[in-house]
């Protein structure tokens, strides 16, 4: 069976994660990419974010949400007065699943499958289990089905407050919403559209970070203790 899990060492360091996992053989997909893309960001970071896998840039440039998506990812990051320093962002698959068009080159994103998704998942936990964040936003339906299970259904659920993947000890709250590549797919004159509906889930998924201490006031209400216990 695919799976990373005997390439995960045991700790909670995200630069030792990610060191290890350049070396995952996992699943086939290491074989065409360049490198594995791990997450980045703070390690504390209270908000993790979710993509899908690495696009042609990411692939060349080894970083997290660098190209066009990153592009879109900002301006929402942005529009949600979120900065994006402060987060964690990682993917659901570490490395660029693609084909290549007649002539071979130009590399085209292909959809990673159930079983690459979940050869991958361990990896994602020890993100989760390491960066311990208060709030995980799943951009798109494939980091939702990795942690919600394939049944999960992202246009009936987007932008909801979620909990409880059972994969994990400690449970962050979780909060699908559209993928930010979605917004750059879509005819134009829905574009507008599908960018609000990102920021907006954004903004819902931080709005879960905010502290009565830090922030002064009780934000929206939904109250979480202003530090997090030391775990470790
Ligand atoms: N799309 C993703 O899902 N992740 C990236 O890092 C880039 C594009
Ligand atoms: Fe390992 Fe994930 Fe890469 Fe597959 S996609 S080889 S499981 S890091």
């Amino acid at each position: 069976m695919n799976s990373a899990a005997s390439y995960v060492p045991e700790t909670h360091k995200l630069s030792e994660l990610a060191k290890a996992a350049r070396q995952c053989k996992g699943c086939p997909l290491y074989a065409d990419a360049t490198q594995t893309v791990f997450g980045s960001g703070r390690s504390s970071a209270r908000m993790m974010l979710i993509g899908e896998q690495p696009g042609d840039r990411e692939d060349l440039a080894g970083a997290p949400f660098v190209g066009p998506a990153g592009r879109v990812l900002d301006k929402a990051l942005a529009a949600a007065e979120i900065d994006r320093a402060e987060l964690y962002l990682t993917n659901a698959v570490k490395h660029f699943k693609f084909t290549t068009n007649e002539r071979g080159k130009r590399r085209i994103h292909k959809t990673p499958s159930r079983t690459e998704v979940e050869a991958c998942r361990p990896w994602v936990l020890a993100e989760l289990d390491t960066v311990a964040p208060e709030v995980v936003v799943l951009l798109g339906a494939t980091a939702a089905k990795c942690l919600l299970g394939n049944d999960f259904r992202l246009t009936r659920h987007r932008g909801e407050i979620l909990h409880a993947t059972g994969l994990l000890d400690e449970e962050p709250a979780l909060v699908a919403t559209i993928h930010p590549s979605a917004v750059l797919r879509g005819p134009s004159e829905s574009r507008q559209g599908a960018f609000d509906g990102l920021v907006a889930d954004l903004r819902t998924a931080y709005a879960t970070t905010r502290t009565v201490s830090s922030a002064g006031s009780a934000g929206s209400g939904r109250f979480m203790p202003a530090s997090r216990p030391v775990r470790r």
